[in-house]
């Protein structure tokens, strides 16, 4: 079975592409059948309709509270027989009543190792810690901001060299692998929510959601 899939973004996409590019490969368990921007201006938007993506644009700024504009979103959404959410440079928070709605079904990219390094600045943050190693996660989202049970993680070694630009660039290489590959575990059933807590099918392996240094 396929499933439909949006993604949520605020700007550029690579994180999008990613997805688009995996789910373009025949077998795989999912489609992009939407990209949903909040912003008009999103980078990611063009890449989407070139790969032949429906696009729609929810700004926002034309809504005048939270609930007004997710209720648009999730309109959209439900037009276009969404069933999962991936949540990918997506730069508004989320009220309960959405999050609850798509509890067990959406999902977020993260530029660190969760439960480390919650919030914006992630990279800048990790270096100021010196922490000698850094990544990225996708887990499932809850109504406590980057607290979601995780799914997958990809770890990269942080060198002395390192500035918040090179380190960022190390890890989005990650995060473009380990995006498509949760993406699979929970549209094809291996990873899924259950009690608050992820839930991996037997006999899954665990390839591909722990990513070892590169
Ligand atoms: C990524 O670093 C992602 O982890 C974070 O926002 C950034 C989005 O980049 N949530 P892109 O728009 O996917 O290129």
């Amino acid at each position: 079975m396929t499933r439909r899939v949006a993604v949520l973004i605020s700007g550029r996409g690579s994180n999008m592409v990613s997805l688009i590019e995996a789910a373009s490969v025949s077998g795989f368990p999912a489609e992009i059948a939407l990209v949903l921007s909040n912003r008009p201006d999103a980078g990611g938007l063009e890449r989407a309709k070139a790969a032949g993506i429906a696009t729609a644009i929810i700004d926002h700024k034309d809504h005048p509270t939270r609930e007004d504009f997710e209720q648009a979103m999730d309109a959209v959404l439900q037009q276009h027989g969404i069933e999962f959410i991936c949540l990918a440079g997506f730069m508004r928070v989320l009220t309960d009543w959405f999050v609850e709605r798509w509890a067990g079904r959406m999902i977020n990219i993260h530029p660190s190792l969760l439960p480390l390094f919650r919030g914006v600045h992630t990279h800048r943050r990790a270096l100021e810690e010196g922490v000698l190693v850094h990544g990225c996660t996708v887990h499932f989202v809850v109504p406590e901001l980057d607290a979601g049970p995780i799914i997958a993680q990809a770890a990269v070694p942080v060198i002395p060299t390192d500035t918040e630009e090179s380190l960022a660039a190390r890890i989005l290489v990650q995060e473009h692998l380990l995006y498509p590959q949760a993406l699979r575990m929970i549209s094809d059933g291996s990873a899924r929510l259950e009690g608050g807590r992820v839930v991996f099918s037997k006999g899954w392996s665990g390839e591909g959601a722990l990513r070892s240094p590169s």
